[in-house]
């Protein structure tokens, strides 16, 4: 059997992983998106009879996700080698069984990453038991990490807040960070976790709070910090930023109206910002963020009801 015969009728386009906890902003994202193409849902499994789209509340999104009939334990682990080496399981239902599957394959080294690692190149595949005598898999995820899911080895020393993590995981992920000597706004920026992240990787921090940067990141070299607002700051007041980062606990509407000044005056080379929502999720900010030409927006591992935007207006 090949992913050329699938089951009748059983074909989804694309099967998404809702981040932990997020399955019904994921749900609501693409019913507003693509109406309808949720044919079925198994806890944070979305299958989807429409192409896939990078759904933000997705942590990982199966591309190319086909039904898989199995004669056995043992069929169904040599049919998944036969396809490719490395396969993360995700089981949702006949967890013995599936256990039993994952025991017959190949095992895939899940050691965190060192920050300034390159994300893994050798795709991981993700499949999951469907039903007794059927596998659900896809060769090619959009993550390269076990369901979407990036670990660090930790420094549980230096950052003072565990938001650097949420730096590390973007820039492996977009394969962009700043270099030295440029020029980063950090807007939002206490107890300094951020500005930690870019001091050491030697950047110009200008670093914008009404709350002060812990002792550690203000002595930092290359790193200065400003009490007051961040909406009080205007592009003419700085000149044009290699960076505008953004941690700011703020409304999304709110960040998109600063988003969108500074990108009008052509005064940041790139913006990186964590939309954070409060209640409600609010979709329409978010796609608003999204719709920006070449922009990225994510759930980064360590976000909690927050997103995280890339965009680099140069490039588009
Ligand atoms: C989640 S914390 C940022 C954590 C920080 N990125 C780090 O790595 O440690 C959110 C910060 O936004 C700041 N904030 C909220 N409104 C602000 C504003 N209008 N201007 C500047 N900072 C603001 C808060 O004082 C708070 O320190």
């Amino acid at each position: 059997m090949t992913r050329d015969t699938p089951p009748p009728g059983k074909r989804p386009a694309a099967v998404y992983l809702a981040a932990r906890g997020f399955e019904r902003e994921l749900a609501d994202e693409l019913e507003m998106r693509q109406p309808g193409c949720v044919t079925e849902r198994r806890e944070r499994l979305f299958v989807s009879s429409a192409p896939p789209i990078p759904a933000a509340w997705a942590q990982n999104i199966w591309l190319e996700p086909f039904f898989l009939p199995i004669a056995s334990v043992g069929d169904a682990a040599r049919q998944l080698r036969g396809i490719q080496r490395n396969w993360h399981c995700h089981p949702v239902d006949l967890y013995r069984r599936t256990a039993l599957i994952a025991e017959h394959l190949p095992p895939v080294k899940a050691r965190p990453l060192v920050f300034g690692e390159n994300v893994p190149v050798s795709p991981l595949g993700a499949w999951t038991l469907w039903e007794r005598d059927l596998l659900l898999l896809s060769a090619r995820c959009s993550s390269p990490f076990p369901d979407g899911e990036v670990r660090f080895e930790e420094d549980r020393f230096n950052p003072p807040s565990r938001a650097y993590l949420k730096l590390w995981e973007a820039f492996t992920l977009l394969g962009e960070r700043p270099a030295p000597g440029e020029l980063c706004l950090d807007l939002g920026a206490s107890p300094g976790g951020w500005s930690w992240v870019l001091g050491t990787l030697g950047a110009h921090v200008f670093a914008v709070d009404k709350a002060p940067l812990a002792p550690g990141v203000m002595n930092m070299r290359g790193v200065d910090w400003c009490r007051g607002s961040s909406f009080s700051l205007s592009p003419d007041m700085t000149g044009t930023v290699d960076w505008l980062f953004s941690d700011m606990a703020c409304y999304p509407g709110r960040l998109l109206d600063l988003v969108r000044l500074w990108h009008e005056h052509g005064a940041a080379r790139r913006f990186l910002c964590t939309l954070k929502f409060q209640g409600e999720t609010d979709h329409a900010s978010a796609r608003a963020f999204a719709a920006f030409p070449g922009s990225r927006l994510l759930h980064l591992s360590c976000n909690r009801h927050e997103l995280t935007w890339f965009f680099n207006p140069t490039s588009c």
